[in-house]
């Protein structure tokens, strides 16, 4: 019986590896959401989308410290795009989010951030 758990938590954890979505930082009930985008994109064939996201938009400022970065990837079939936070994020004021599609596959990724003033 321990046995089996231990192999349906195994299973579990290699499940959740495999969905590509990410989080940095962790969220107070009192933070908000500052930004929620969705990037949509076609497959390229033999290609793939490298694209970053940037909060707050280049050429603005903001006043909230980051609290988490959500990535949510809507595929949710493995096939999505894997998220890198390559700058920023919890504990500064920006934060830039990269997302790289696999190849010949689209992408369908939601990144939400959220901070406090
Ligand atoms: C969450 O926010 C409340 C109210 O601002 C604050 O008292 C508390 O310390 C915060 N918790 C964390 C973990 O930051
Ligand atoms: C992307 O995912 C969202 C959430 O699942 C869905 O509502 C939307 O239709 C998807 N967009 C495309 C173009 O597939
Ligand atoms: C994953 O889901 C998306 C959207 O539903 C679909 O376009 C894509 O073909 C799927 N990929 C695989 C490998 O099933």
């Amino acid at each position: 019986m321990k046995f089996l758990y231990s192999c349906v938590l195994l299973l579990a954890v290699f499940a959740a590896s495999q969905a590509y979505s990410s989080s940095w930082g962790k969220r107070n009930s009192t933070d908000i959401l500052l930004s929620r985008q969705t990037e949509v994109r076609a497959p390229l064939k033999n290609s793939y989308w490298n694209i970053n996201i940037d909060y707050p938009r280049p050429g603005t400022n903001s006043v909230y410290t980051i609290t988490l970065v959500n990535v949510i990837d809507n595929f949710r079939n493995s096939s999505g795009a894997t998220p890198s936070l390559w700058s920023g994020g919890p504990g500064y004021r920006y934060a830039q989010i990269n997302l790289r599609s696999q190849v010949s596959r689209g992408l369908n990724s939601t990144i939400e951030i959220w901070g406090k003033y």
